[in-house]
């Protein structure tokens, strides 16, 4: 609870998916404030010779996430904690994780490292800073950081896995689900994902999407496409499985010239509040 007494809504408990071999999605959901709504704080393991955590979730959920990481893998083990970007919600447990972690080393960027220092301090030698097309050998892959198409840090990179084909999409393809949560974007009710993509990505991730070069973008979409993901997972977005990957790609590539829903505004939050039954 916060000094002025105001208790946000916890976040709602998602059991972990295993979407590729050793591959899992910590997941859990916020429930959205006056709409009947939620949205996934996902983060990733990647449970190799050498583990993986890839960004460490929100600490509203500090609890849970840690519970469910050690249930997938020792932590003594944890070789490697691959942030995507310096946001709350990805390195909401970051301290922890390197806490719990001792031989784990921070892989994340200059940028990154700069953004976070007044805020986060890890020693130089537990960093190993990989820019976009770098990439890292975890001992029985080798992961390829990309920076994606949209993103709301400039410090976001992507990470792909060419062993399983699992796309970490980090904060790209964000979407709202219902308030009750599904497990893929093929489960969200029909009209949800396009719409959802469309308020998410203009309002909130990626305002700039209506000015871009549209041939750079989609040169930047192509060069997503091009990994060829067999599975995309990211932190605000239900499972992108391997049937629906060709459809996020063709969503990504027409944000440009999509029009969003309205930004919710005044009216939207007295709307709200009233149905709350929130006081002042
Ligand atoms: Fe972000
Ligand atoms: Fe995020």
């Amino acid at each position: 609870m916060s000094s002025n007494g105001f208790r946000p809504p916890a976040p709602i408990p998602l059991d972990p998916i295993e979407i590729a071999p050793d591959t899992f999605v910590l997941r859990s959901a916020q429930p959205a404030f006056g709409a009947p709504l939620s949205v996934n704080l996902n983060s990733l393991v990647i449970r190799g010779v050498e583990p993986v955590i890839v960004d460490t979730g929100p600490a509203s959920n500090r609890e849970r996430w840690l519970a469910d990481l050690a249930s997938l893998v020792d932590p003594a083990d944890v070789r490697w904690i691959f942030l995507s970007h310096d946001d709350v919600d990805h390195t909401g447990n970051l301290h922890e994780a390197l806490a719990m972690c001792p031989s784990a080393t921070l892989v994340t960027n200059w940028a990154s490292t700069e953004r976070m220092g007044c805020e986060i301090a890890v020693p130089p030698h537990r960093l190993r800073w990989i820019d976009d097309g770098g990439s890292l050998d975890v001992g029985d892959r080798v992961l390829r950081a990309v920076r994606p198409p949209v993103y709301d840090s400039p410090t976001t990179r992507a990470l792909f896995d060419p062993s399983t084909g699992v796309l970490w999409a980090s904060d790209a393809f964000a979407t709202p689900m219902p308030a009750e949560p599904v497990e893929t974007v093929a489960d969200l009710p029909p009209g949800m994902w396009p719409e959802g993509l469309a308020m998410f990505h203009h309002h909130a991730l990626a305002p700039w999407l209506s000015m871009v070069d549209r041939t750079a973008f989609a040169g930047a979409v192509d060069r997503f496409r091009s990994l060829e993901p067999s599975v995309v997972a990211a932190a605000h977005t239900p499972i992108i499985d391997s049937g629906s990957v060709a459809a996020a790609m063709d969503h990504l590539a027409s944000l440009p010239d999509v029009v969003p829903p309205p930004h919710p505004d005044q009216a939207a939050l007295d709307a709200a509040l009233a149905g709350s039954g929130a006081t002042s």
